[in-house]
Order: C-alpha cells, then structure tokens, then sequence
C-alpha cells in the first residue's frame, strides 16, 4: 500500500465533515473515490495533501505518518495534487506551465519523466508548446495540469475531478492516460463524480456517502444497482 487512510475525521472549524474514512490506495493502481456532490471527497484529498488538519485517525504514505504534515513537505515526500477547477498559468506558454513542477524525484528511481515522455502522453500539448496557457481548450488545459504534477516525478498522484466540464472526447482520452500512468509508475487516487470514467480508468473503488465510505469493491465487481443507489446513475 503506497498510502493507507485509518479512521480518519476532519473538520471546517465546528463543521466536521469526514466522519472516520478508512481507504487503501496499492502501489502502481489507479483508485477512485466515488461520490456525489458534497459528500466529502475534496475534504479526504486536502487533509491527504495537508492543506487541512486531521482531527482524528492515520494518514500513511509508505508507513509514514503524514496527517498534520505542511503541504510543501508531504509534496517533496512524493505527492502532487491536482485541484478541483484548473489551475492554469494564463501568462505562460503551454511548455513553460509543464516544466514550472519540474522536480527531480526523491532517492534512486528507475523512472523519471521527461518532457518528451509527457508529449508522448499528450501530443496535443506537444503541437501547442508554444501557445499561451490560456489560449488552449479546456481539455488540453486540464491535460497541461497533470503535465505539470508528473514533471513532480511523483509516486502518488491526486486528481480531483478532472473530467468536470469536458467534452465526451476528452473525457474518453483521459480515461485511456490515467491507467497508462499508473503503468508507468504512478500510483493514483482520483476522485470522481461520474462512475462511467470510474470503471474505464479505475481498478478498485470507493464509494463515500456523508464524509465515510459506503461501499468498496474492485470496480469492475461493482454493480450498476450500487452505482445507481449510490451515484443515482
Ligand atoms: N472551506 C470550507 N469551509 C466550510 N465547509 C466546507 C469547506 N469546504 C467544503 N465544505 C463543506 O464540506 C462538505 C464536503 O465538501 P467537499 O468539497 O469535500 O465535497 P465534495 O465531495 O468534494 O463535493 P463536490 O463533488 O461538489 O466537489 C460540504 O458540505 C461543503 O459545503
Ligand atoms: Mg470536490
């Protein structure tokens, strides 16, 4: 297991919001955290990432606790965040928002992205290197955002929603990259509203209901009653 959450509760101030989340994320495997709107899965990822403080329980990255840890070092330890709506640097070229998250990795590793490795994955960035940040569709600008978190070298990558507004076509693109990566290495956790993109990109789920986990199965096991009881879809 590259991260294991145990028990974990979280708050916004009096507010709490995760009531106890247990979920495994295995090494070289895309996992998807499944929910609908508000249920908490944005509060898992930025308590993992540790813009919020855990109130109660573990969060393990390879054994090491990193509940509480500043954002800055549980990145440096191997974990890049994609946030929720996209992150895009308007005023820079395509080529330089990619290399703004170079980083060389962490101890010895066989693997290390290199940006022709990454235009291999998304060639559409490769044919609009020089164009601004803001002047790409919002397929490719979500595509330059993953770009930007793999030139982190990261073991585990966190992507919240990243199909939110995008086209069918994009959506489709995406869902063939993500297993590709963690084929190549890079543990997943991706949150996701659409269980359609769960089960072509995902091999094991979660599923949350009110900041806790109601149902976790390997995806291709979940049935579509789970899926329509849980996700109304
Ligand atoms: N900064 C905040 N301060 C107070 N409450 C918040 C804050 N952010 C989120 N919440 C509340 O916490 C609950 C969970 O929000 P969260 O963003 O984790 O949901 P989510 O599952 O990611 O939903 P969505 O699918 O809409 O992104 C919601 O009730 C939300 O209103
Ligand atoms: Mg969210």
């Amino acid at each position: 297991m590259i991260l294991q959450l145990k028990n974990l509760e979280a708050s916004y101030g009096l507010s709490q919001v995760l009531f106890g989340v247990n979920l495994d994320v295995r090494e070289n495997e895309v996992t998807c955290l499944l929910g609908r709107n508000g249920v908490g899965k944005s509060t898992t990822i930025k308590t993992i990432m540790g813009l919020l403080k855990p109130k109660a329980g573990q969060i393990l990255f390879k054994e090491q606790e990193i509940g509480g840890m500043a954002p800055n070092k549980i990145n440096r330890l191997g974990v890049a965040y994609v946030p929720q709506g996209r992150q895009v640097f308007p005023t820079l070229t395509v080529h330089e928002n990619i290399i703004f998250g170079e980083r060389k990795p962490k101890g010895n590793r066989d693997k290390v992205w290199t940006l022709d490795e990454i235009y291999n994955l998304f060639p559409r960035l490769k044919e609009r290197q020089n164009y601004m940040g803001n002047r790409i569709s919002g397929g490719e600008q979500q595509m330059m955002v993953i770009a930007r978190a793999l030139m982190q070298n990261p073991d585990l990558l966190l992507l919240d929603e990243i199909c939110e507004g995008l086209a069918p076509i994009v959506v489709q693109e995406l869902s063939e990259i993500i297993p590709e990566l963690s084929r190549q290495g890079v543990s997943v956790l991706l949150i996701e509203q659409s269980a359609k993109f769960a089960l072509e990109s995902s091999s094991t789920c979660y599923i949350m209901e009110k900041g806790a986990i109601v149902h976790q199965d390997e995806t291709s096991n979940i049935s579509d009653e789970v899926f329509r009881k849980y996700m109304g879809t």
